[in-house]
């Protein structure tokens, strides 16, 4: 009989790669609303926005005023990507509790998403990094394109393992590894985990999953079997990086918890509220989304 873990952190990041990707937009007001709902589920950690160039990503540009008017509770970590210094500034200005970094193993999607070879990525990181945790913030690192790239194909493990150690070694506290266009399945999260944990400890990696075609959850089972107590997930299944074509929405969070709850894997987040803050969104951007637990409750 496999053990699983008992008890697991879920990380929200519905109101940053849930809306990145978005068409319409969801105005201030509704996101504060909403990421209130999300604080209120029992979810401790919520990524509520990016500190990007809003050129690039229109969705999110009130960042600062989503961080400002939001009721925070205590014992929730309010979260924010910040690629860069000056993203930083304003993360700091929005008293944000951790920044989240972000880069990817692939040299091409890197480019597209951040303007920057890999290489050049490092050090604007590394100074984000220690100008974060002097300013008392902790730092969340992702790596993106883990098990593949929108442009490149598949990618070397080394790359992989470079990234993860370099950012590690800046001083992240945890390490996100992303499945951006969700083509992974459960043989490759396993072998890439297995090489993983032989240099970090499992409780500083986090699984990010897109559900793009349908292995998701099958890819967290395998994450559960090897250890891995960190899950990042969007509520509804909203997302996806406007700089991968063909990425689709992120594991729904709603169908995690559902999954999580009749393993008795411990969580700590209601289904009742959670359901609640997706269909909330859901009515927000007037389409379907690709929840399943979201759809089968609204069809009783
Ligand atoms: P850039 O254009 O190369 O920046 O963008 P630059 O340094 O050359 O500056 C150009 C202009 O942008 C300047 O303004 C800067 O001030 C401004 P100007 O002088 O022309 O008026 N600027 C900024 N403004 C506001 N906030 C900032 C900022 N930085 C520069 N932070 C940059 C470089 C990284 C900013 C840009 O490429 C960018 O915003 N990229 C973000 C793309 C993105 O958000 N992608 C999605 C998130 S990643 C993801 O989804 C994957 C993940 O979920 C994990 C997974 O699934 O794998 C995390
Ligand atoms: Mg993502």
């Amino acid at each position: 009989m496999v053990k699983w873990p008992e008890k697991v952190t879920l990380k929200e990041v519905g109101p940053r790669d849930g809306l990145q990707n978005e068409k319409a937009f969801i105005t201030t007001e509704d996101k504060i609303n909403w990421i209130n709902q999300l604080s209120l589920t029992g979810l401790k950690y919520i990524e509520i926005s990016s500190f990007v160039n809003p050129k690039w990503i229109p969705a999110l540009a009130d960042a600062l005023e989503v961080a400002k008017g939001i009721h925070r509770v205590e014992g929730v970590t309010y979260a924010a990507l910040v690629p860069n210094q000056k993203g930083l500034e304003r993360a700091l200005e929005a008293n944000i509790d951790e920044a989240a970094i972000f880069m990817s193993a692939s040299e091409t999607h890197n480019q597209k998403n951040i303007n920057k070879s890999m290489q050049d990525t490092f050090p604007v990181l590394r100074e984000v990094v220690q100008d974060s945790l002097s300013a008392g913030k902790t730092v969340r690192g992702y790596v993106s394109t883990v098990f593949g790239c929108p442009y490149e194909g598949s990618v070397d493990v080394n790359s992989v393992l470079r990234v993860s150690e370099t950012l590690f070694d800046m001083g992240i506290s945890e390490l996100s590894l992303g499945d951006t266009i969700g083509v992974a399945n459960p043989k490759q999260v396993q072998e890439l985990l297995e090489l993983l944990l032989q240099r970090f400890p499992s409780e500083k990696l986090a699984m990010h999953f897109h559900d793009t075609r349908g292995t998701a959850l099958a890819n967290i089972l395998a994450s559960l079997e090897m250890g891995i107590t960190n899950y990042d997930g969007a509520v509804g299944g909203l997302g996806g990086c406007p700089y991968a074509p063909g990425a689709s929405g992120n594991l729904a969070t709603d169908d995690l918890v559902y999954m999580l709850a009749g393993m008795d894997i411990e969580t700590g987040v209601d289904q009742e509220k959670l359901f609640l803050a997706a269909k909330f969104i859901q009515e927000k951007l007037d389409r379907m989304l690709p929840s399943h637990n979201l759809q089968a409750r609204l069809a009783i």
